[in-house]
C-alpha cells in the first residue's frame, strides 16, 4: 500500500522532500518497500491541489516552477483545488501529513493547530517546525500514541544531523548525564567569521546572504533559537519538560572583535553553547557565549556547522557534527521520520 503523503506549506523544505521522493523512489521501494505518494499540497501563498491517487511531482513541481501557483497543475478527473489547510487535513485521505508551513516559533502557530488537527484524526504527522515541539512535546507526542499516529520531528534539531535518534536509538541504554551543543549556524559562522576578523555585521549579513539566518535574526543572536532546541531535547531525551523562556539564555551580540583576538592569544576560542545538565529528576539548561580551549571537540566547529556532544554513563562522550540547517538537510530530516514511520507501521499491519 502507497503511502499518501499531504504537505502543508510547501516551501523549500517542503519541496525538497517531494524531490528527494521523486529522486530516491526506487531505492525506498528497494531498500525499505516504501512507496511514497503526494496526494495534496496546501500553501498560503502558492494554492492548493488534492488528488486522492497521487499527483505527478515534476508536473507539480513544473507548474509550480513557471506560474508560481501548485494550481497550475493540470484539471484531471478527481482533481481538487483551493482547499486551505484545515480542509486538506480534514478532507485528504492522506495517512502522513507533512506540516511545514511559514510558523511563528514563539507561538508555534500555525503549525501546532495543524499538529492537533491531524493527531485528533489519528492522521501521523511530520514537522521541521520547533514551535510547536518546544511548546506541547507531551501534548503531541501523547495524542500520537492515543490515535496510534507517528509524530517525527527529527529536523526540529539540527535539520538532518540525527540529534534527536542518535540518543533515542543509538545510544540506547546508556544515561545521559549532559548534552553540549553548538546549535545554531548563524551564530558560529559569525563568530568563526570574526576570528578572520570581519566585523559582527559584515558576517551577520553574510549569514543572512547565504540563507542560515531565521527572518529576524534576533532570534538566532539573542540565542533564543538555541533555547527552543534545548526545550526539545530536554523532552526528548531527558523526558523532562523545560519551558524555552526558562532557559536562561545570552545571546553573542555583546562578544566583540576584541574579546575574540584576546581567545586567541589564549588558545581559545568563543562558542555559543547550549547545556542540558541531568540532576537527579531535575533537569536545568543554559544558553551562553563561553571561551573554549582550542582543543575541546567544539572548538573545532567552524562556519555554519552545528556540533551535540552526549556525555553517556556507558559509552562515554559522544560527538556528532553536521549541518543544522540547509533546505535538502532539513527535507532530508524529514524522510527519516517517513522510513522510521513506515517501518512502524508496518510493524503494526505485520
Ligand atoms: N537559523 C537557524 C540556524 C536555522 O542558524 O541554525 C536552523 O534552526
Amino acid at each position: 500500500m502507497p503511502v499518501k503523503i499531504a504537505f502543508i506549506g510547501f516551501g523549500g523544505v517542503g519541496r525538497a522532500l517531494a524531490e528527494i521522493i521523486e529522486e530516491k523512489r526506487f531505492r525506498l521501494r528497494e531498500d525499505y518497500g516504501l512507496d511514497a505518494v503526494v496526494v495534496g499540497v496546501s500553501d498560503v501563498m502558492k494554492g492548493a491541489v488534492y488528488h486522492p491517487d497521487g499527483l505527478d511531482i515534476p508536473v507539480l513541481l513544473k507548474g509550480l516552477k513557471d506560474h508560481g501557483t501548485v494550481e497550475a497543475y493540470p484539471e484531471l478527473a478527481g482533481v481538487v483545488k483551493g482547499w486551505d489547510s484545515m480542509e486538506m487535513i480534514d478532507h485528504s485521505h492522506a495517512d502522513v501529513i507533512v506540516e511545514v508551513t511559514y510558523t511563528n516559533v514563539e507561538t508555534g502557530e500555525p503549525a501546532l493547530t495543524h499538529c492537533r488537527r491531524a493527531l485528533d484524526q489519528g492522521k501521523s504527522v511530520l514537522t521541521t517546525n520547533k514551535g510547536p515541539v518546544a511548546h506541547a512535546y507531551e501534548e503531541l507526542t501523547r495524542k500520537a500514541e492515543e490515535k496510534g499516529a507517528f509524530f517525527g520531528f527529527e529536523g526540529t534539531v539540527m535539520s538532518g544531523t540525527p540529534a534527536l535518534r542518535l540518543p533515542e536509538q543509538t545510544l540506547a541504554g546508556n544515561t545521559i548525564h549532559k548534552i553540549k551543543g553548538i546549535l545554531n549556524g548563524t551564530t558560529n559562522y559569525i563568530l568563526t567569521e570574526m576570528e578572520r576578523g570581519l566585523e559582527y555585521g559584515e558576517a551577520l549579513k553574510q549569514a543572512q546572504g547565504l540563507g542560515y539566518a531565521e527572518a529576524d535574526p534576533t532570534s538566532d543572536v539573542e540565542g533564543y533559537d538555541v533555547r527552543y532546541k534545548l526545550a526539545i531535547l530536554s523532552s526528548h531525551v531527558f523526558g523532562v519538560a523545560l519551558s524555552p523562556e526558562d532557559i536562561p539564555c545570552t545571546g553573542i551580540t555583546g562578544v566583540t572583535a576584541s574579546d575574540i583576538q584576546e581567545a586567541e592569544k589564549a588558545g581559545e576560542k568563543w562558542r555559543l553553547i547550549g547545556t542540558l545538565t541531568l540532576d537527579g529528576d531535575r533537569v536545568t539548561g543554559i544558553v551562553k557565549p563561553e571561551r573554549i580551549s582550542a582543543h575541546e571537540p567544539l572548538a573545532g566547529v567552524s562556519g555554519a556547522l552545528n556540533a551535540i556532544l552526549y556525555d553517556c554513563d556507558m559509552s562515554g562522550p559522544i560527538f556528532m557534527t553536521g549541518a543544522g540547517a540547509g533546505l535538502k538537510e532539513t527535507g532530508y530530516a524529514l524522510l527519516i521520520d517517513l522510513i522510521h514511520y513506515h517501518k512502524q507501521q508496518s510493524r503494526i499491519k505485520v
